[in-house]
């Protein structure tokens, strides 16, 4: 299995105690890049892999091709970490490393340990407090939106639609023993728990 790990903002003390597990269990650890190997040290020796800073999206996909070609028999074997910063599911290059690996390499299996985001990282180094809604960018066009407190999940998809949204995933107290995740949009409930969730995708 091939497990993204969040390794939080770059504070050591701001790893989780899950991802400090995966790095020790894991039989071969990779990381993008020199903070990445910092933080993974002290629980297991990181072999860096290679991920240019380019926008040529033919250097790119020959590159996270290699990588996949490079991770999969490891992969099929036993638990490899990609240890990240920040979270992996957000701007990083282990959704790039996923998607390449998927295509040419369907039957290896993915996991994700979530990290502390730099996205929320910020507010608590600048005392900033976020109480309404508010967008986060790279610069490219908006195409993901996230409704927290979700409790007429289907009122709020039916709005989202009205927006140009496609595709939607409702999740319920997520890392639970209740945990609910309905990706069909026909079956998303009319009500939902206070510990809910809408992710919409254009
Ligand atoms: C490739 S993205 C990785 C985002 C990461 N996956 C996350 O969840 O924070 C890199 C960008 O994340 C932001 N970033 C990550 N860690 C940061 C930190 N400790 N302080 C400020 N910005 C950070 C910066 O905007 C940086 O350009």
């Amino acid at each position: 299995m091939l497990i993204g790990v969040g390794l939080g903002p770059g504070d050591p003390k701001l790893l989780t105690l899950k991802a400090v597990e995966i790095l020790k269990n894991s039989a071969k650890v990779y990381v993008p890049g020199r903070l990445a190997k910092e933080l993974v040290a002290p629980y297991a020796e990181a072999e860096l892999l290679k991920f240019p800073m380019t926008r040529d999206s033919e250097v790119l996909n020959t590159l996270w091709k290699e990588n996949a070609d490079r991770l999969v028999e490891e992969s099929k074997k036993g638990d490899v970490a990609f240890g990240l910063i920040g979270d992996p599911n957000f701007f990083s290059t282990f959704s790039h490393l996923k998607r390449v690996m998927r295509q040419f390499y369907p039957d290896v299996e993915f996991a994700t340990v979530p990290g502390i985001s730099s996205i929320t990282s910020f507010a608590a180094r600048t005392d900033v407090a976020v109480e309404t809604s508010f967008e986060v960018s790279d610069g490219s066009e908006i195409g993901h939106k996230v409704h927290l407190k979700a409790r007429h999940p289907k009122k709020i998809l039916e709005k989202m639609e009205a927006e140009g949204y496609k595709d939607f995933i409702f999740a319920e107290r997520l890392f639970s023993e209740k945990e609910v995740i309905i990706k069909e949009k026909d079956k998303i409930p009319e009500e939902g728990n206070y510990f809910s969730i809408i992710y919409a995708k254009k």
